[in-house]
């Protein structure tokens, strides 16, 4: 078993470079079974939700070279059967996508019901409802979601709630449908855009990616691309709360501003002075964070994927601060974590009621799910004395590099082994 050790209470100062952006990495590389040739992607994060896709995809027939920790070249051509068993998806719910990317190649997709997940129920009724406007029958049958359809026709479907990967999963299956397919209260998030521009570098026509009508021209081939996926917005704002709760000054590089305008203007509410460049932030943080209120939305409002990490601040704001998740039902399990360290919330319903202290108290915590345990990177930088938190494999799917790029601006911070066996001695 592993876990982090972090000592709290130096200032971090210096340049943390951003990968590529996990959720953007999730729906392309699924998206390249769609292709009739093979596929180079760039900037490609290396972390576990990637290789458990890729894993996947080879199990499939698929053949994935890594030309180097951030680079792969796909080509789909070997996968014979449009099938991804349970064995192979319950690691991570983006495998869901596959159910998208395998119908619009195969007009079948048998996929295993997505795992259950960290916070709550995630359901895909969205997802078959868009694959059934298109023509797809489904049935779920030993725990599988079985879709066929005799031919995909494009056609006019509305989200009844703004949903990333049921935005993801229709424009997959409706990139080669016959005629034009229109999305209304389609997701706006970045990586939907990025998704989009991959499938049109590969010869799709879709246009209106990044607003809530996104319209698809059906076409019969895609080909071979290279294409270079966007830097990660959740792990650059997740970097910029680690600079606010320690305190110092940090050029956040490879970001591109516009995605992150929510958090910043978030942050310089709290106090935290942030300039902005063509594509980096710089962060400075000195002294007590503002209280304020945060309302999650989907893009551009707040997003939910940095709910935890800005209420690990608030954490310690002058004043009391009310967290509104209004996305997930249940994302407060970090709660009892931040509680372990001092931190004085109380939750009901949806809401966070955060009463700000002086400074946490470093404790032994547990990543309870991937952005949790970002949150308790947060908490233990700003804490007084050592953190260790468990269970990382959380924050291992969806951070590179953690250890090394908080170390490079001065954290306290390391990777330790623990030995099952002495823990239970
Ligand atoms: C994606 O999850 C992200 N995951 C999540 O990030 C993120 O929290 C979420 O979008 C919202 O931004 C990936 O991109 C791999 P949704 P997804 O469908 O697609 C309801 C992280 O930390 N809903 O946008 O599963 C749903 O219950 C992860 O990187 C339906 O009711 O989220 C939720 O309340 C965690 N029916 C809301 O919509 C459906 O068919 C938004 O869910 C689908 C969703």
């Amino acid at each position: 078993m592993e876990k982090l050790v972090i000592t709290g209470g130096n200032r971090l100062h210096g340049t943390i470079k951003i990968s590529g952006a996990k959720n953007a990495a999730v729906a392309i590389i699924p998206a390249v079974i769609l292709s009739d040739g093979v596929c180079r992607l760039e900037n490609i994060p290396d972390i576990e939700d990637v290789n458990i896709i890729d894993e996947i995809l080879c199990k499939m027939g698929a053949s994935v070279r890594h030309i180097n920790e951030n680079s792969l070249e796909i080509d789909p051509s070997g996968i014979e059967e449009p099938v991804a068993t349970y064995d192979l998806v319950r690691h991570m719910r983006a495998s869901c996508y596959l159910m998208g990317a395998l119908l619009g190649k195969y007009l079948r997709a048998d996929v295993a019901l997505p795992g259950g997940c960290d916070f709550g129920v995630r359901p895909v009724d969205q997802h078959l409802k868009g694959f059934g406007i298109l023509g797809a029958k489904h049935i779920v049958e030993d725990d599988m979601i079985k879709i066929k359809a005799n031919k995909l026709t494009g056609n006019h479907i509305y989200l009844d709630v703004v949903s990333v990967g049921a935005t993801v999963n229709v424009m997959l299956a409706a990139v080669k449908a016959e005629g034009r397919t229109t999305i209304e209260n389609a997701a706006r998030e970045p990586h939907i855009v990025d998704l989009a521009n991959f499938l049109n570098s590969m010869g799709a026509d879709v246009r209106g990616a990044g607003t809530d009508v996104i319209k698809i021209n059906g076409v019969k081939t895609l080909r071979g691309t290279t294409y270079s996926i966007i830097p990660d917005q959740i792990e650059a704002g997740t970097y910029m709360a680690a600079v606010c709760s320690a305190g110092g000054d940090v050029v956040i590089q490879n970001v591109i501003p516009k995605h992150l305008e929510s958090i910043t203007a978030k942050l310089r509410e709290m106090g935290v002075t942030i300039e902005e460049f063509d594509d980096s932030v710089r962060v400075v943080s000195s002294g007590r964070l503002k209280r304020c209120n945060v309302t999650t939305m989907p893009h551009p409002g707040f997003p939910t994927d940095m709910q935890p990490q800005i209420a690990a601040l608030l954490s310690t704001a002058d004043g009391t601060s009310i967290v509104n998740e209004a996305v997930w039902d249940n994302r407060f399990r970090y709660v009892d974590e931040l509680r372990r360290m001092g931190a004085d919330i109380s939750v009901d319903g949806s809401l966070a009621i955060i009463r700000g202290i002086e400074r946490l108290t470093g404790a032994p915590v547990k990543a309870t799910d991937l952005r949790a345990g970002a949150a308790m990177i947060v908490a233990a930088l700003g804490a007084k004395g050592t953190t260790q938190i468990e269970d990382i494999r959380h924050i291992q799917r969806g951070y590179e590099n953690v250890v090394g790029k908080l170390s490079s601006v001065g954290a306290d911070i390391s990777l330790i082994k623990t030995n099952e066996s002495m823990k239970q001695a």
